[in-house]
């Protein structure tokens, strides 16, 4: 078999371009200029490309974007003020901290100054807790661009088998209860999961988000099921996923490359998460 390629810059496209796009054109009517604000501290390499494609998808969808840039050595409490201050501004309809940041910066402290309202990347607290519970929130956008692939696919996940592997907060524990929310049955693994492809053997749809670049081959790979690779790794200069492509994409019947996979849909969904909170702020 060779695997349908699921192109996440193709899917992104068409939803930047069209859904997305609508409903700006009718927030802009009622005069509300949905607007998103990066937090950019340091001068990480990945970073900066990351932001780059933020601006350049908010352009495709007409939304405002803005990257306050600081330097690596600016104090917590600077980053924490910037924050009370973007929460307060009424322009502003979403706010992401891009990271990794110092070390001396405390993730969590920064990520739960965030008012719930304006989390576009759904890592607050609360909106982590709602997601859990089945309430309506801003879900992070990687699991949420996931599920949009899936659905790109035509796949109904009811009382599908979904191998997850990789357990992060921002991406294996969601993308897990958004599957376990449209009736899969979910198995979680990780890096030490003790053997590992026996619970790959029966998955229909394999989600790969370890961070270990080429984790998982075609031989673990079940013929016909469905590959999601979240990693994205540069080695020598080439990027790979956390999947060994070649190998598993002649046992996949689908499967997102590396790059132009998961990366645009991440993206996509936070420019939708964005004009979410402008619908909802106002
Ligand atoms: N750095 C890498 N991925 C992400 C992401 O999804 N959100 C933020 N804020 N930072 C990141």
């Amino acid at each position: 078999m060779t695997a349908k390629i699921i192109s996440g810059r193709e899917v992104a496209e068409q939803i930047l371009t069209t859904d997305l796009k609508n409903k700006v054109i009718a927030l802009n009517e009622k005069n509300i200029k949905p607007k998103l604000v990066v937090v950019l501290v340091g001068d990480v390499k990945a970073s900066a490309s990351y932001v780059a494609q933020k601006e350049k998808f908010a352009v495709k969808a007409g939304i405002e974007s803005e990257v306050r840039r600081f330097k690596k050595d600016v104090t917590e409490d600077e980053i924490l003020t910037v924050i009370d201050n973007i929460n307060n501004d009424k322009s502003i309809h979403g706010v992401i901290v891009q990271l990794p940041l110092p070390d001396h910066i405390s993730v969590a402290k920064v990520l739960n100054r965030i008012h719930p309202s304006k989390d576009v990347d759904g890592f607050t607290p609360t909106n982590v807790g709602k997601l859990f519970l089945g309430e309506d929130t801003l879900v992070s956008c990687t699991p949420k661009g996931i599920m949009q692939m899936l659905a790109s696919t035509g796949t109904n996940l009811t009382g599908k088998n979904v191998t997850v592997v990789g357990r992060s907060n921002i991406v294996g524990k969601p993308v897990a209860i958004l599957c376990l929310q449209q009736h899969a049955t979910v198995t979680m693994c990780h890096s030490r999961t003790k053997d590992l492809n026996a619970k790959l053997a029966d998955a229909d749809i394999v989600i790969v988000a370890v961070g270990i670049p080429k984790f998982i081959h075609g031989d673990q790979i079940p013929e016909g099921s469905i590959v999601i690779d979240v990693g994205i790794h540069n080695i020598d200069g080439k990027l790979c996923g956390d999947v060994d492509f070649d190998s598993a994409s002649i046992k996949a019947s689908s499967i997102t490359p590396v790059p132009g996979g998961v990366g645009p849909m991440t993206v996509c969904a936070l420019i939708e998460n964005t004009i979410i909170a402008a619908e909802r702020i106002g």
